[in-house]
């Protein structure tokens, strides 16, 4: 990204100006890209969208096309338009526009490549000069565009975050059985995952989904849903799973040890997925809630979220290697994928800690391995067992 950057800005590509009327002076297409986090009854807070589309009002001159960005719940597009239309009725301006949702669907991490190379682009819009502008707009890029209406297009942002969830969620609870009655839940994914009509991705069983994104944006549609009165019971149960996903990971972690309070407790990765500094929904803060509330004593180790976390949690440890987490640790907690955690040499680690027990919440180690190490480790849905049998 930095190094694309630069040379966006030094080949004069990317301008950036203070005041916004400059900008909607000089582009016909202007994408709103700002924030909508969850209010606290689960809707979608709008003030961003509508402030921007307000600004549009106020200054624009000519046509533009104004194209949202932004997750938004399906009906947005609708408000807008008439947030838009009122701004240019109170300058006595009768200016042509067009109003477009173009959802994103760029994972944290990947933006760049999700980006250049997008599955598909859905396009929502009324007019044939706006599906022209975004067909021309998007000609370089070589996906599949699906137009739809405003609406429609809307929903499918909502509906396909809400489907990954989904998949997330059922692996999750599947694996809670597996773990119960000696099934590995990786090899029962990986076997479902084969048939194409289920697909291999995500269905990676941990300790819950996480970011800015999911928990957001299933809350919005389940408020959606409950304010027309129709529930969606599939994804109140999505949303459930995950959010007792913890407790349940929480729970078997405290069986092993007998008990948690006055417990030396490593906590490996505070992000919500590796390759980011984002804890935002973070199962890292449940897991130091439980812990705190158990009164254990924490050592969190974190790459790149650790000055995020300490905002909250000021007084837990925190320490700049794995290893240092890991010293006269009663137990350790994966809790983000990241490489650093991954290739922790677990030999070593061994007598660093005064307990061997490695509680895995992302699958991500070899378990026939750590056995062999003479550890205690429990994944999720992995019950302990040999590979090599
Ligand atoms: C997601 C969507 O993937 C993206 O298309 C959308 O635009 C924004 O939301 P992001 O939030 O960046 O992207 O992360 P993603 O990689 O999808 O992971 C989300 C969470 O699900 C993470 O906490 C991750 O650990 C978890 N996850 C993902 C699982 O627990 N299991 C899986 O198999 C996959």
């Amino acid at each position: 990204m930095e190094e694309l950057l630069k040379k966006l800005i030094a080949n004069g590509n990317l301008l950036f100006f203070h005041q916004i009327e400059e900008v909607i002076d000089q582009c016909e297409i202007l994408f709103i890209t700002v924030g909508t986090p969850s209010l606290p009854n689960g809707e979608a807070d709008l003030s961003y969208v509508e402030e921007a589309a307000r600004q549009i009002g106020r200054w624009m001159n000519e046509y533009k096309a104004i194209v949202i960005k932004s997750t938004v719940p399906v009906g947005t597009g609708d408000k807008i338009n008439k947030i838009i239309k009122s701004e240019l009725k109170k300058r006595n301006r009768e200016i042509s526009f067009d109003l477009i949702s173009n959802p994103e669907f760029l994972r944290e991490g990947k933006a760049l490549q999700d980006a250049l190379y997008p599955e598909r682009i859905v396009i929502g819009c009324e007019t044939e000069k706006a599906q022209k502008l975004m067909k021309d707009l998007y000609k370089e890029i070589n996906a599949p565009i699906l137009f739809t209406t405003i609406k429609d297009a809307e929903m499918i942002k909502y509906a396909s975050n809400a489907f990954l969830a989904t998949k997330i969620s059922f692996i999750n609870e599947l694996a809670r059985l597996c773990d119960k009655i000696g099934v590995n839940v990786i090899q029962v994914a990986k076997g479902m995952g084969l048939d194409s009509r289920i697909g291999p991705q995500f269905l990676q069983a941990g300790i819950g989904y996480g970011g800015s994104c999911f928990p957001k944006d299933i809350k919005a549609l389940l408020a959606l849903a409950s304010a027309e009165k129709i529930p969606l019971q599939i994804l109140q149960a999505v949303s459930d799973v995950n959010e007792t996903q913890v407790q349940w990971f929480m729970e078997k972690v405290k069986r092993a040890l007998g008990s948690l309070s006055g417990k030396r407790i490593a906590v490996l990765g505070l992000t919500f997925k590796p390759q980011t500094d984002d804890i935002r929904e973070a199962t890292s803060l449940k897991i130091i809630h439980y812990l705190i509330q158990n009164n254990s004593y924490i050592t969190a180790y974190d790459p790149q979220g650790t000055e995020h976390v300490k905002k909250i949690y000021p007084t837990i440890h925190y320490v700049k290697t794995p290893l240092e987490a890991l010293k006269e640790a009663d137990a350790v907690i994966i809790v983000t994928d990241w490489k650093e955690i991954i290739e922790i040499d677990w030999q070593k680690a061994k007598n660093i800690l005064s307990q061997p027990f490695v509680f895995d919440g992302r699958n991500c180690l070899n378990p026939s391995a750590m056995l062999k190490l003479g550890y205690h480790y429990e994944g999720v849905g992995t019950p302990s067992f040999d590979e090599s049998n």
